[in-house]
């Protein structure tokens, strides 16, 4: 009797754990469409699927960490309820194998099958529509083959099938597929959006921040709020070695690779009155500092871009030597050769 009280009492132990030990942004992953921020129009137009059985197929595309596979996900679970999705819902993402076999496989084997019936708990409960779904999590790593074959896949089996293909690039999405789908565009969070979900992360996990720090990781972030609700995880955890008491808006920017203002107002002062050699050198410093030349691209495109003591056609031109820069990086060459190049095309056109 005694031990069956042991095992028991570690069994909510450890459960509690796996809670409290999760990343932030599984443990804060909407649960319901209500939580889902700001994506209104999704949001809306989904919700109205739970009072009919009338689903389309839908495709959802955006940029990273805007609620794409969080909105499904929530769906599913507000459709069918957690018993229910085990047997109507089959996810795969990228980490699957999805050549043409798979979708010949497993994607029709499942899009065939009939209906499961569900229990009379789930249908007291859930809207329990009559077809199941079939998630496609970042649908744009599919070859165009496998996406042609499941053109038809998507038109025989409709009657008790739905599809929600998920991707950053729509374009990557083939033209016949897309035309089968109802689309729903995710939008980059905005600022007061996203603001309020960090806001309410870190009031549950209690962290203590400095003035601005939330709106300098909404900024960093720049409307993906899994990569915020992670920066602020890893300065919360940080703040603790530091021996600072509060999460600081430099220890934020040291965390998040940022170059410092401080070191980004000496970098444009270099170039607007400095020759090359002085910029050589500061170059070769800067980069053992192991600062990223792509960061330093995107500060100096806010800094000019934004600042209204240069003319447009100066912006014009650093744009073109900025854009430059940032194609020959993306292809992979070194780093310090570019950064001294730019700096010095820059200071030239000044
Ligand atoms: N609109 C949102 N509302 C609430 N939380 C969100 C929202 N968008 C993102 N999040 C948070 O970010 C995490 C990641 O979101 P999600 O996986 O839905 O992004 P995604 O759009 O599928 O991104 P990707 O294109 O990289 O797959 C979620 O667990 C949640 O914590
Ligand atoms: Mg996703």
């Amino acid at each position: 009797m005694f031990e069956g009280f042991q095992s028991k009492r570690r069994k909510v132990n450890t459960e509690h754990n796996a809670e409290q030990s999760k990343p932030w942004v599984e443990k804060y992953r909407p649960k319901k469409l209500d939580d889902v921020a700001a994506q209104d129009h999704a949001v809306t137009v989904l919700k109205k699927t739970l009072g009919s059985a009338n689903l389309p197929h839908m495709l959802f595309y955006g940029p990273p960490g805007t609620g794409k596979t969080s909105t499904i996900l929530a769906l599913t679970k507000e459709l069918f309820g957690p018993e229910l999705m085990k047997t109507r819902v089959l996810e795969l993402n990228a980490s699957d194998e999805r050549g043409i076999s798979i979708v010949r496989e497993k994607v029709k084997n499942f899009a065939r099958l009939t209906v499961s019936k569900p229990s009379k708990h789930d249908l007291e409960n859930y809207p329990c529509p009559p077809y199941k779904i079939i998630i496609l999590d970042e649908a744009d790593s599919m070859t165009a083959d496998a996406q042609s074959a499941l053109r038809r896949t998507m038109e025989t089996y409709s009657t008790v099938t739905r599809f929600c293909m998920i991707c950053n690039y729509v374009i990557r999405i083939i033209d016949p597929l897309a035309s089968r789908c109802s689309k729903f565009r995710f939008k980059s969070l905005d600022a007061s959006n996203a603001l309020q979900r960090l806001k309410y992360v870190a009031e549950q996990e209690s962290v203590k921040y400095k003035e601005g720090v939330l709106e300098r990781i909404l900024d960093i972030s720049a409307g993906d709020l899994r990569r915020a609700i992670t920066l602020l995880q890893s300065a919360s955890k940080n703040i603790g070695y530091s021996g600072e008491e509060e999460i600081s808006v430099a220890l934020v920017e040291e965390l998040a690779g940022v170059v410092p203002e401080d070191t980004l107002a000496e970098i444009t002062q270099l170039v607007s009155s400095g020759g090359f050699d002085k910029i050589t050198q500061y170059v070769n410093e800067f980069i053992k500092k192991g600062w990223s030349a792509t960061a330093v691209v995107s500060q100096l495109h806010d800094y000019y871009i934004k600042n209204d003591e240069f003319d447009t056609a100066f912006k014009n031109k650093v744009s073109m030597i900025l854009f430059d820069t940032d194609s020959k990086l993306t292809n992979g060459t070194n780093e310090h050769l570019q950064l001294l190049n730019l700096l010095v095309k820059i200071s030239k056109s000044i």
